[in-house]
């Protein structure tokens, strides 16, 4: 049985996140999708609301759930007898920071072995700050995150000044 775990913030989730979950769950026998913090980061929604999120823009996907990320990634890995992590890749300004991270998680865990997944170039503009950035100016973020859970996106802006 492989379990891969993909691991991230999803402040919220994208169609590009959800781009890089299918085909990374496509490589496995089970995917957990990891919902934690990244200390650079404050944020929006919080990580239950997060995780509903993620719940509903994937729904009954059989061999994918949706859990959080408490703690240490390489902790949670071995609590879940996985050796594999996959995260997508978008553009160099990713790397820096990516490579750093399976670096260090390298050095926890030898064992754990990080992949990259390159994103589907129709989503390599795509990211949550830049949905979080139109939602709260009013523009459209059809296409950008599931129809799912557009309008639960909207509302958390709905009162932005
Ligand atoms: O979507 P992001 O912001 O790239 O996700 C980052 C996340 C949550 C995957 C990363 O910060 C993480 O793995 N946090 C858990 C703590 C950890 O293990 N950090 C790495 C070693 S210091």
């Amino acid at each position: 049985m492989k379990t891969f775990i993909c691991p991230g913030s999803f402040d919220p989730v994208t169609n590009g996140h959800l781009d890089i979950i299918y085909r990374a769950a496509a490589l496995c026998d089970k995917l957990i999708v990891a919902v934690g913090d990244n200390v650079n980061k404050e944020t929006t929604f919080s990580k239950q609301e997060r995780i509903e999120l993620l719940k509903t823009a994937i729904g009954d996907k059989p061999g994918i759930s949706v859990e959080p990320l408490d703690g240490l990634l390489t902790d949670f890995a071995r609590k879940k007898k996985s050796k594999t992590v996959i995260k997508g890749l978008r553009a160099l300004s990713d790397f820096e920071y990516e490579f750093q991270m399976a670096l260090l998680n390298k050095i926890l865990d030898s064992e754990i072995e990080t992949l990259f997944m390159m994103t589907n170039v129709n989503y390599s503009y795509l990211s949550s700050s830049a949905v979080k950035e139109l939602a709260r100016n009013a523009g459209n973020i059809e296409g950008l995150v599931p129809d799912s859970i557009k309008d639960k996106v909207l509302d958390k802006f709905k009162n932005y000044k």
